[in-house]
């Protein structure tokens, strides 16, 4: 099997990066990270990537006025590290058709809901704020709308009545860490079929990819 050499963006802490590096370095995901790019100088992410020798790239996104120049910048530094697929991993930006015309259906994101309920920001409170008895977490392939990309897999959590933004959150990035590499894996054998909206899984039970409560790999 053919790895996959991802560039990951991110904008924040990185835990999401981190599940993927530590899968890729125990040798259940067949993956390089490559290149990791933030546009936050003090991105957890970026921390991570130099503690485990990944390239760790920096770009400011706030001296291009057009987004699609800023992405532009991120293309070229994409392809000049040799990624064939890209993960966004709480990169808190909308991509442009510059980025995803670049990487045609590799390009996946992680998003805290059950999509297409709750995209956006803050989609844990408006979960909890709405009522929701279940919450969860949906990876998907990245197209031109904010979070409306196919659906490749989701991790379902209840909503408990005691809980508020934090806890849900916790519980839900749990799940994330499952989820991300789980999909990057089918990714990387080949079993993803897009056929319009649809993601089918070529060899595999539904429940790998529609997972409550997913089963845990181990040390996550
Ligand atoms: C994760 O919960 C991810 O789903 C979310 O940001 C967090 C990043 O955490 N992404 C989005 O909301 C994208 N719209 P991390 O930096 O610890 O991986």
């Amino acid at each position: 099997m053919k790895r996959l050499r991802i560039g990951a963006l991110a904008s924040g802490g990185g835990t999401n990066l981190q599940a993927i590096i530590d899968r890729a370095a125990d040798g259940s995901l067949a993956v390089d990270v490559v290149l990791v790019i933030s546009n936050k100088a003090d991105a957890g992410a970026l921390e991570r990537a130099r503690q485990a020798g990944i390239s760790a790239l920096y770009i400011d996104h706030r001296p291009y006025s057009d987004r699609r120049d800023y992405d532009r910048a991120i293309v070229a530094a994409l392809m000049e590290a040799g990624v064939d697929t890209v993960v966004l991993a709480g990169f808190m930006r909308i991509v442009t058709d510059v980025l995803i015309d670049a990487f045609p259906q590799r390009i996946l994101n992680i998003h805290p809901a059950l999509l297409p309920a709750f995209p956006g920001l803050h989609v844990q409170k408006k979960a909890l704020d709405y009522g929701a008895r279940f919450a969860g977490c949906t990876v998907h392939l990245v197209d031109g709308g904010v979070d409306t990309g196919p659906i490749v897999a989701q991790a379902v959590v209840p909503v408990l009545d005691n809980d508020d933004e934090a806890s849900l959150s916790a519980r839900i990035l749990v799940q994330e860490h499952k989820l991300y590499p789980l999909a990057l894996q089918l990714l990387a054998e080949g079993r993803l079929q897009v056929d319009g909206r649809r993601v089918r899984v070529s060899g595999a039970a539904p429940e790998n990819v529609a997972l409550i409560n997913p089963p845990c790999p181990e040390s996550t």
